[in-house]
């Protein structure tokens, strides 16, 4: 969750690393700090909170040098504070480095520095890399980080620069990510290519285990072991306007706003509107063992999860594929016997979520075939499963996931579709999908003309301090995704609960204080949801309720009513989500939260 960005070239580096930490902000931030090395001496300044904290400190400081290093820092060991933030230096602050991971034997390297009269002055893991490498370093600063990324156990993505080692910085990489950039002026690295799209569109990705020489005019990857790695350079398809505001106060409404373009991206030369087919030409290498899979297990954390759990429901639908949704961090803990042909799904939209990351693992060990649905190019689970889907959604900046949410929807619609049109779903159907997820973009666009109603619902409502989100069947999922939302950006309890478990105890808890919101559109399900709204309503609690567009049955019950277009049962999770951001949006807003960087979150969540 830390962000790490440097840069070795021609031009002054402050700047550059001033604004690439900006760009990484939203991994984690609870300190931030900068080292520049310049004619034989290194400057480091650090600082507790936002990355403003360290422009106030290094402001008025002419701090020239075009050779350096900066972190965000999201901290596991030890306090926010001065002291614990990055970059971390030996005694003789002649080697610094920046880390994004965790050191699982630092313990045990601590106490055989310290046997060696090494003196510590943080409480991190990362300072027992600072002191290693400066015993290890004899003028040969890849060598001395090769020999400490041996003794290490644990995970890591560092960036080094010595005093004594001038115009280069080394980076490393074992489980948490490290991209290079290029560029004529100079090379990049960072966690991720946010931190340098301003810069360069041509990145090359680290693999676990392989560290690199960066330079001004070169760089160079090589193995643990010292073997020369040639890697391809992949061209970034994000621009640097993606990563800017462009007019929203928040990125997390500007990413809600852009869905009907992320759904359109998702689907764009996907689709055989005539044979009722989707393309998806990244699973090509899979597609023989794919078409015959009966058995599949999406595994994901966070609404990434919830996403896979409407997945279910939707390839139960469109398949005969037996599926199943697990939790990434309690998948690994479950006797896997997986049937013959199993496929893992995986989806996540950093590609670095190290319990997805560790989940996959597992499932390869126990020789299932991997897939992907991932945003992020190149990133680790990208990389390590068999074949897979990317969004194209563009890079999502809020901490709060939408736009990703409802791509991942549209993707696991293609993917079902094109496996049970292998199997027995009838043209008709397939043709009647497609023609159902070409109208969602223009769907998505009416349900967001009615900001206003949904910011007018949260003025009434954003006081109540416990909400209860329902659903059945396909919006189940989103009324657990909805709660989410709630909960991570305005900090205000929210449960999501299937609708048919009011009456086992939650509808103990209605009161006039509590709002529900209940998904009620048009579905199979639409005449249970109107009993349980009957229910609340008879126990006088409020109900917020998300609705087909023309339903007067509800209008008649709720106290609130908002309306999404008429679509397919499967693919309403899609437009009726999106009354649920905006709720959590407003709320959060009118209660004057950080809605971009909610307290104690991280966008990427790469430490188990
Ligand atoms: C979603 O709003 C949260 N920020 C979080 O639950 C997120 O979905 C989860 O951490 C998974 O991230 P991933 O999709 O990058 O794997």
């Amino acid at each position: 969750m830390c962000g790490i960005v440097c840069y070795v070239g021609s031009r002054e580096a402050k700047p550059i690393l001033i604004d690439g930490l900006k760009q990484l902000e939203y991994r984690g931030y609870d300190s931030a700090g900068i080292a520049i090395q310049n004619q034989g001496q290194v400057q480091r300044f650090r600082a507790v909170g936002r990355i403003v904290e360290l422009e106030k400190k290094i402001n008025s400081i002419p701090l020239p040098g075009k050779v350096g290093m900066a972190h965000t820092r999201w901290a596991t060991h030890g306090e926010p504070s001065e002291l614990n933030a990055h970059p971390h230096a030996d005694q003789e602050e002649k080697v610094f480095i920046v880390h994004n991971g965790i050191i699982e034997n630092y313990h045990q390297i601590k106490k055989r520095l310290e046997k060696k009269g090494v003196e510590f002055s943080s409480e991190t893991d990362t300072e027992v890399l600072a002191h290693l490498i400066a015993l290890y370093f004899d003028g040969d600063l890849g060598e001395a980080v090769r020999r400490t990324m041996a003794d290490v156990e644990g995970t890591f993505g560092i960036a080094v620069l010595h005093r004594d080692a001038p115009g280069q910085i080394v980076v490393a990489r074992r489980g948490s990510p490290l991209v290079i950039g290029i560029s004529n002026d100079g090379h990049f690295a960072a966690s991720d290519v946010s931190a340098m799209v301003r810069h360069t569109s041509q990145v090359v990705h680290l693999q676990d285990n392989e560290m690199a020489v960066i330079t001004r005019d070169d760089f160079s990857i090589t193995t643990a072991q010292a073997k020369l790695i040639q890697r391809a350079v992949e061209e970034v398809e994000w621009k640097a306007e993606d990563a800017e505001l462009n007019g929203f106060p928040h990125y997390m409404l500007k990413e809600i706003y852009e869905q009907p373009e992320t759904i359109e991206n998702a689907m764009r030369g996907r689709l055989e509107p005539g044979e009722g087919v989707p393309k998806l030409g990244g699973i090509t290498p899979v597609w023989d063992r794919l078409k015959e899979c009966r058995h599949l297990v999406m595994v994901a954390c966070g609404t990434s999860y919830y996403a896979g759990c409407v997945g279910r429901y939707l390839f139960e639908r469109l398949t005969e594929v037996d599926t199943e949704v697990e939790l990434a961090s309690e998948f690994r803990y479950r006797k896997l016997n997986f049937p013959p042909n199993t496929f893992i799904l995986a989806l996540s939209q950093s590609g670095e979520t190290a319990d997805t990351l560790a989940a996959i693992r597992e499932a390869r060990r126990k020789g299932a075939g991997l897939l992907g649905i991932v945003n992020v190019v190149g990133s680790s689970i990208a990389r390590e499963t068999d074949a897979g889907i990317y969004n194209h959604a563009g890079p999502e900046i809020g901490v709060a996931s939408t736009k990703i949410f409802t791509s991942q929807l549209t993707i696991l619609t293609l993917l079902a579709l094109l496996i049970g049109r292998h199997q027995n779903l009838p043209l008709t159907e397939g043709i009647t999908a497609i023609r159902a997820l070409q109208a969602l973009p223009h769907q998505v666009r009416e349900i967001l003309a009615q900001a206003h109603h949904i910011e007018a619902i949260a003025e009434k409502y954003h006081k109540c301090q416990n909400w209860l989100f329902l659903g059945r069947k396909y919006n189940y999922p989103i009324a657990m995704e909805g709660a989410l939302k709630l909960k991570e950006i305005s900090y205000i309890h929210a449960e999501g609960y299937a609708a048919g478990e009011m009456k086992h105890g939650p509808i103990a808890l209605i009161n006039p204080d509590m709002p529900t919101v209940a998904i009620a559109p048009m579905d199979e399900m639409y005449e249970k949801m109107l009993s349980n709204i009957q229910e609340i309503k008879s126990r006088k609690g409020p109900v917020i309720a998300i609705v087909t567009k023309g339903d007067e049955k509800v209008k008649e019950l709720a106290d609130e009513v908002i309306e999404v277009p008429t679509t397919v049962d499967y693919l309403y999770p899609i437009l009726t989500v999106i009354p649920c951001q905006l709720l959590a949006y407003y709320c959060a807003s009118l209660l004057g939260r950080d809605i971009d960087k909610p307290r104690n979150l991280a966008k990427s969540v790469t430490v188990e």
